[in-house]
């Protein structure tokens, strides 16, 4: 903020701040942007990304596979893509990011941003009530879709400690486990989800299953705190095993392993 005493500066763009607020959303910008290649290389170049008992989480559930001219990931991918797109927490980080809408608290919206931003000053404030950014609202209706992922994905881990016929344990499951579990974790520290657990409550003890809802509304409000922390690192986990899963594809690398 402008020191006391000192004029605030005025215009489209003007700094309001000293600190190093541009940080943040550059490097958002930048992992989205990277995300978003990697996402459109990964679902649109193959028809199955899979390895043994490894199926990539871009590609599950696999339906159709083999049956259809183009990658069965692209029959899918816009669940997970729209959970995302759709989250709070995103939202707020692409809208700095992309939009500069505005780019940081006390910024000022550049004057570019300014016009091309569904919100920005000039234009009148119409909020999320226009295509594209009116989907928006369907977030909750995509999390129950994500939440049948995360049970799928939990069947894919279980399938990946198979090994030839035995249980076995390799580098690829435990990184489909750790994906598996990083993408529960942003799953169930939705804020949806915590709202649809205990937001229209005003008593707990009052209502139906009062008790085990308040430790489940307790629960899913610790995880809501670190949405943003699960955000990136199941981001990250969903890059790292497919990522791993076409490597060994490729025989660029072999997966070590333990069998029983
Ligand atoms: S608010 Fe981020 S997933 Fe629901």
């Amino acid at each position: 903020m402008a020191a006391p005493g000192r004029a605030v500066p005025a215009g489209p763009g003007a700094l309001h701040r000293r600190d190093r607020w541009w940080v943040y959303p550059t490097n958002v910008a930048l992992w989205l942007s990277l995300f978003g290649a990697y996402s459109f290389w990964t679902i649109v170049f193959f028809q199955r990304d899979s390895y043994h008992q490894y199926l990539s989480p871009f590609y599950s559930p696999l339906i159709a596979a083999g049956r259809i001219p183009v990658s069965p990931a692209l029959l899918i991918f816009w669940i997970p893509l729209g959970f995302r797109a759709t989250c709070y927490y995103y939202r707020k980080a692409y809208y700095r990011a992309f939009f500069q809408d505005p780019p940081a608290c006390a910024i000022r919206e550049p004057r570019l941003a300014a016009r091309l931003s569904p919100t920005g000053r000039g234009r009148r404030y119409r909020g999320e009530t226009r295509l594209p950014f009116v989907l928006a609202n369907l977030h909750r209706l995509f999390l129950y879709l994500a939440i049948a992922f995360v049970v799928i994905f939990v069947i894919d881990t279980v399938t990946a400690f198979s090994y030839h016929g035995h249980i076995g344990i390799g580098l690829g499951t435990a990184l489909i486990l750790v994906n598996t579990v990083a993408l529960g974790l942003y799953t169930f520290s939705c804020h949806s989800l915590r709202h649809l657990i205990g937001g229209g409550l005003d008593c707990f003890s009052c209502a139906f299953a009062g008790r085990p809802r308040f430790q489940l509304w307790r629960l899913t409000s610790w995880l809501n705190l670190r949405h943003s922390t699960w955000a990136w690192i199941s981001l990250t986990t969903v890059i790292l095993t497919d990522l791993y899963i076409h490597l060994l594809q490729y025989g660029v690398v072999h997966d070590p392993h333990l069998g029983f």
